[in-house]
């Protein structure tokens, strides 16, 4: 099991409410980030399991696939900006996924919680691209902001695909 650096919470929304208080991202905080991505995946994947309309699932997996990709933006950033590689822990060996959900159900209080915690995490990726002093690292986080506000978009069709 990989072992979360000292001071940060160990349930991935907590750790991220956490992180939302930095202006400024360490590179430790982008391993904790990138972890905490991972989780956003499988929070996704396990979402769609029980989603009957398959459009909607398919919006909800497209996230979830997202999501891993800015576990590796963030691999990136972190080669950018410390030179070393860090190499993402299995799910198995993540240590948010202890506290990961067996099933979700997809319902108007989950998904206004998600559509909301998108649109923050929009919000703080522009906030600590905006401190960020290496410009390639900053388009980095700021990718994966503006993609945190396309899932809550896709969150929001879900909703209507679901109600309808
Ligand atoms: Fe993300
Ligand atoms: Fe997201």
């Amino acid at each position: 099991m990989a072992s979360l650096p000292a001071g940060y919470p160990d349930q991935a929304f907590d750790a991220f409410a956490f992180l939302k208080s930095r202006t400024e991202l360490s590179v430790e905080d982008m391993q904790v980030l990138a972890m905490i991505e991972c989780f956003g995946e499988a929070f996704y994947l396990i979402l769609a399991e029980n989603v009957k309309n398959d459009e909607a699932r398919a919006l909800l997996t497209r996230n979830g696939n997202e999501e891993r990709g800015h576990a590796h933006r963030l691999l990136k950033a972190i080669k950018l900006k410390s030179g070393q590689d860090y190499a993402l822990p299995s799910n198995e060996e993540n240590p948010f996924f202890k506290f990961a959900p067996s099933e979700l159900k997809c319902d108007d209080d989950l998904m206004a919680a998600l559509m909301q915690g998108e649109a923050d995490g929009d919000l703080v990726y522009q906030v600590w691209a905006d401190a960020e002093s290496d410009p390639k690292v900053a388009e980095l986080l700021r990718q994966n902001g503006r993609e945190e506000t396309r899932h809550g978009e896709r969150v929001e069709q879900v909703k209507k695909l679901l109600a309808a």
